[in-house]
């Protein structure tokens, strides 16, 4: 299967791992040799109840006897897109009521940034440096890393970039920004947290000139950080909540949510002003459901925390100068590119997932379903404790 991979499925990674997947189940998956891998990375943040959870596997099942597509975004009443878009409005303080679902995260994130700009009339948008919205035109535009972009300029005009934490930088916000876009913490930069009061200081600027705050939940969302959102841990709520990854529970989705005042504006001037023939898929909104139901209804978000402070616990080494992250959205720092290379292959070799982060070369992913256990942590970071010792010694 690997060389048809490599010959006729597109790469754009320059060393794809190529693990060949045979099934997964809970916080394993297992390849065509049947070897088992424990998930210390759950699809790159997207599986929060781990691999086919009985709920979610059911709740498709019984969508897909139902029905599948049958119209285009927004035109019919489907029973899973409704029941989702309340569960999340009721998870949410006031005015936010309306969410907008799409296909993938990058979807979502260029509805946002339409809606900002339809709704305050202004194009500019500030962005932060390292950050990373998606890999769409308009997402990219608002991606804080030169390199991956020179090559597909011109990209969105009028797009401003500040240092993420750096309160002097709020003033290049003004009367002329359509909107801030942030991650609430910065995935690909190396998971990084909001520090001194950061993302209020956003929110009081953005309201004193009117530009709408749109915060990207798509990686910290759905529970990950201990609340549902990431924005609950820093005292700040944005105008626009864009989610994706986790709340699919292991199918392709994405959401941007904002009030009713906001969301309406998408309906007229132009009239359909964010279109999607699949957003909002039943069979997807049904996972979706489940999952968001089994994280809010379950101790999972509380647990979070604790498995955090288990990880921290065991993952002490010479090698490991930091754990940034909140709850179990973990990165180690080593000391080079080369050991966080070598960590991640040999792990996979002895049956443990890890990743990298798009900028960070120093930092290895610890990102596994919220569902995972202890002893699964247990294990897995002996493990990684071993591979240091190994390079230490070497
Ligand atoms: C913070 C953040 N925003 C947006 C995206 C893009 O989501 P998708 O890959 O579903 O388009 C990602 C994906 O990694 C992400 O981590």
């Amino acid at each position: 299967m690997t060389s048809d991979f490599l010959k006729y499925q597109a790469q754009t990674s320059t060393h794809p791992l190529a693990m060949e997947v045979s099934h997964a189940k809970g916080s394993y998956i297992y390849d065509t040799t049947n070897k088992q891998y424990l998930d210390f990375v759950a699809g790159v943040s997207a599986c929060p109840l781990g691999h086919n959870h009985p709920k979610v596997v059911s709740a498709i099942k019984e969508q897909l006897d139902k029905y599948m597509h049958v119209m285009v975004y927004g035109e019919y009443a489907q029973q899973p897109a409704v029941a989702l878009s309340k569960l999340i409005a009721s998870q949410l303080p006031e005015p936010f009521e309306k969410t907008y679902l799409t296909n993938s995260g990058t979807e979502a994130i260029e509805g946002a940034l339409k809606l900002a700009k339809r709704a305050t009339g202004r194009s500019e948008i500030i962005a932060a440096n390292k950050a990373y919205h998606g890999n769409t035109m308009g997402s990219m535009s608002v991606m804080g890393f030169e390199e991956r972009k020179q090559a597909f300029r011109p990209l969105l005009p009028n797009v401003r970039f500040i240092d993420f934490n750096n309160s002097a930088h709020l003033n290049q916000i003004t009367e002329h920004t359509a909107c801030v876009i942030l991650e609430t913490i910065q995935g690909g930069a190396g998971f990084i947290e909001p520090t001194n009061g950061y993302l209020e200081k956003v929110r009081t600027r953005c309201t004193q000139v009117g530009a709408l705050l749109i915060l990207d939940e798509i990686q910290p969302g759905i529970g990950r950080t201990g609340k549902l959102f990431g924005f609950e841990n820093y005292n700040c709520t944005p105008d626009i909540i864009v989610t994706g990854k986790g709340l699919g529970g292991g199918m392709p989705i994405g959401a941007f949510t904002a009030s009713s005042a906001l969301m309406d504006l998408l309906q007229d001037n132009p009239k359909l002003g964010h279109i999607t023939t699949f957003g909002g898929h039943p069979v997807i909104a049904a996972s979706a459901l489940a999952t968001l139901k089994e994280i809010i209804e379950s101790r999972l978000m509380q647990q979070a925390l604790e498995k955090e402070a288990l990880f921290r616990k065991l993952l002490v080494h010479p090698l490991i100068s930091e754990i940034r992250g909140k709850g179990l959205m973990l990165a180690l720092i080593l000391p080079d590119a080369e050991k966080v290379n070598h960590l991640i292959l040999t792990a996979q070799n002895q049956g443990l997932i890890l990743f990298w982060l798009l900028f960070e070369p120093k930092a290895v992913r610890i990102t596994p379903p919220l569902t995972i256990s202890n002893s699964e942590i247990t294990e897995g970071c002996q493990t990684i404790l071993d591979i240091l010792d190994q390079i230490i010694d070497d």
